[in-house]
């Protein structure tokens, strides 16, 4: 399977923090935004993957992200001239699908849950035709809204509807069979001039052929489209890193995890980050997968069950 991101859009809502940047570089806590869904695709086990975004920001992914080799990826880039809507994202990506089926992830979505790997491994394993990820939410009316039959066929799907018939938001998280390249390039325009994902979706929910999968408590889907979720997301990450001793999303890890790179490889990129507290997780992680004492060469770096120690236990047993 192949993997898109699309990580265009003039980020209008978030200015003036998009003034020069794009909305999938800004900071999320530790990393850049578009790390996130990066980290999502590669959870998923696909390693070929093109990154989408309008003329003026590519570089900037360029340069983030190289080719992608580093981390046992390989990473290509397109232009989308004008931001048309998310299915053109499949149309502009036809070439790099080619026969294959596609994930398709926007650039500013943040997912995380327990067994969301299997989840996704899953779904890929038994893909026919389309599957949609529903997160339920108290403001519908904002998404596309999808409503699913108990064995998780979809059976009704609207974009912002003003009366939602169900509180399932459809998430930017699509797995396509090779179908969807020709059903992309029929899709015509909507009202608000966009090749709409959900135009792409409701011809699989035509032929039965889509299905839901309802990320249900305790998964946190966070999209970033304002200040405040913004800044919410953050605090998701720091409190969750700082709480548990683990780095969400963290791409050099879960290419170690993967298999798509070795220890040494991963504790190289550590020290390349040079003294960040992110590059001394990467060490530390590299030095326990390799079992091997001196790997980080005198660097030691705090073990993380040392760092969620000091940050959270040892005042916990001061008041006790
Ligand atoms: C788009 C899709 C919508 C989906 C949402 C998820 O909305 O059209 O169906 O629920 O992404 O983030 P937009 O961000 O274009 O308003």
């Amino acid at each position: 399977m192949k993997g898109i991101i699309l990580a265009g859009g003039g980020g209008t809502r978030l200015r003036p923090l998009t003034g020069t940047l794009s909305k999938q570089v800004l900071p999320v806590y530790d990393k850049p935004m578009i790390h996130y869904p990066l980290s999502v695709l590669m959870l998923a086990g696909i390693r070929e993957i093109l990154v989408i975004s309008s003329p003026e920001h590519l570089d900037l992914f360029r340069r983030l992200l190289g080719d992608g080799s580093r981390i046992g990826l390989d990473i290509t880039y397109a232009e989308q001239p004008e931001p048309h809507g998310i299915a053109q994202a499949l149309t502009i990506g036809a070439g790099h699908i080619g026969d294959s089926q596609v994930a398709l992830i926007l650039g500013d979505n943040i997912f995380h849950g327990p067994g969301f790997s299997s989840i996704l491994q899953g779904s890929i394993r038994h893909l026919d035709g389309c599957v949609l990820f529903g997160y339920p939410v108290s403001d519908p009316q904002r998404y596309g809204v999808g409503e699913m039959d108990d064995q998780g066929l979809l059976l009704s799907l609207e974009e912002k509807p003003a009366r939602p018939r169900s509180n399932l938001a459809i998430t930017g998280l699509y797995l396509y069979d090779n179908d969807v390249v020709d059903i992309a390039a029929d899709i015509k325009p909507s009202a608000r001039g966009e090749l709409e994902i959900t135009d792409v979706n409701k011809v699989y929910l035509e032929q039965k052929r889509a299905r839901l999968i309802e990320l249900g408590r305790g998964f946190a889907w966070l999209d970033m489209g304002t200040h405040d979720s913004l800044l919410q997301a953050g605090q998701y990450v720091q409190l969750l890193g700082q709480r548990q001793g683990v780095r969400i999303a963290c791409i050099e890890e879960i290419a170690l995890r993967m298999g798509f790179i070795d220890a040494d490889a991963l504790w190289t990129l550590g020290r390349e980050l040079g003294t960040s507290a992110y590059g001394e997780y990467l060490m530390e992680v590299a030095s326990q997968a390799a079992g091997r004492s001196g790997l980080t060469d005198g660097l030691t770096a705090p073990t993380s069950r040392e760092r969620a120690d000091r940050t959270w236990r040892e005042p916990l047993r001061k008041g006790r």
